[in-house]
């Protein structure tokens, strides 16, 4: 039987398979019908400090290949998950990475240190991406723009984390920027220890008739096999640019999917839309990529991860 564990900086998984965060709500929502403990981690919904009611509808639009959405950021609030979700994820054995969003550097302070002593909270990940932030101004920034698109946001927002936490601490970023090598830099000045690549992408979907957008938030985030080649690219370039490692996100519903991350540089990924077609999806990319290691006798994954890097067509 193949060996998946990975080590990502100070955080060591059972695989390098995850589920994204905000598609697999708190984990609980899939347990009965999914055994959490076999995932190489479960990401839950981001949460904020106090709880939030999130856009209005409709939420949700299909558009080609992909998925924009705008569920923005309802969630139950950091004490609630503590209390009702943590004990029961922890009973199931699940290793469980908590996504947090602030709306300043002191938000984000003070949910890393109530994390830091949460027994069986595996890491952090700070949402620097959210395409649906309503006001960025107290993080000194346009209202409309997110964290990760700003370099000097990203390190004050991380640092103020890193202050308050040894937990293992992700960055997820955003792939709506020029150029990821300054943010991701950033990021890690601020004492990141791994990136997630990538959140989704802002979109815009209307109808033709009326003008009105489809989504009840104007705008929205697009995900699904739409952004793959998009993400893949980001996760390259950015892996050339720091040395910190790589999850990576966007379009991933099969093991090949995957493959193609881990070829660009990516040391895990996490699968996100896939999971609204079949909860399941992160398992059977893990079955897949222990079909695949079998196939070519690959007995750990970090032989897999030692592939040459990516060459031209016809190289
Ligand atoms: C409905 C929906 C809700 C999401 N909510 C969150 C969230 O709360 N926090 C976050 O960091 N990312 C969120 N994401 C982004 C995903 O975690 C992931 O980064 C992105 O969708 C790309 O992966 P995919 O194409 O496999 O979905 C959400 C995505 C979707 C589709």
């Amino acid at each position: 039987m193949a060996e998946l564990r990975v080590t990502l900086g100070p955080l060591q998984l059972r695989n390098p398979v995850l589920a994204a965060a905000g598609t697999y709500g708190y984990g609980l929502e899939f347990a009965e019908s999914v055994p959490l403990h076999q995932l190489g981690a479960v990401v839950t919904k981001t949460l904020t400090l106090a709880p939030r009611p999130g856009n209005p509808p409709p939420r949700l639009v299909e558009t080609p290949s992909g998925l924009l959405n705008a569920v923005g950021l309802q969630n139950i609030g950091l004490q609630a998950f503590l209390r009702d979700a943590l004990p029961r994820l922890r009973e199931l054995g699940a290793t469980v990475i908590v996504s947090i969003l602030g709306d300043s550097p002191e938000d984000v302070a003070a949910m890393a240190q109530q994390l830091d002593g949460a027994e069986g909270v595996a890491a952090i990940e700070l949402n620097l991406s959210c395409p649906n932030l309503q006001d960025g101004s107290r993080l000194g920034l346009e209202p409309v723009r997110m964290v990760a698109q700003d370099p000097g946001a990203t390190a004050a927002v991380v640092a103020a984390a890193r202050g308050r936490t040894g937990k293992p601490l992700l960055a997820k970023l955003s792939p709506d920027v020029t150029d990821l090598a300054p943010i991701a830099q950033a990021a890690q000045r601020g004492g990141a220890d791994i990136l997630t690549i990538a959140n989704t992408f802002t979109g815009m979907s209307l109808d033709p008739q009326t003008g009105r957008s489809r989504l009840g938030a104007l705008t929205g985030g697009l995900s699904g096999p739409a952004i793959r080649p998009l993400a893949v690219y980001r996760v390259w370039y950015t892996a050339r640019t720091v040395s910190l490692p790589i999850i990576g996100a966007g379009g991933i519903v099969r093991a090949q999917d995957a493959l193609e991350f881990f070829r660009a540089g990516a040391r895990a990924i996490a699968v996100g839309t896939a999971n609204f077609a079949d909860p399941a999806a992160p398992l059977r990319v893990l079955r897949g990529l222990e079909r695949h290691m079998g196939r070519h006798r690959l007995e750990r994954f970090a032989q897999l991860l030692g592939a040459p890097d990516p060459a031209p067509a016809g190289a």
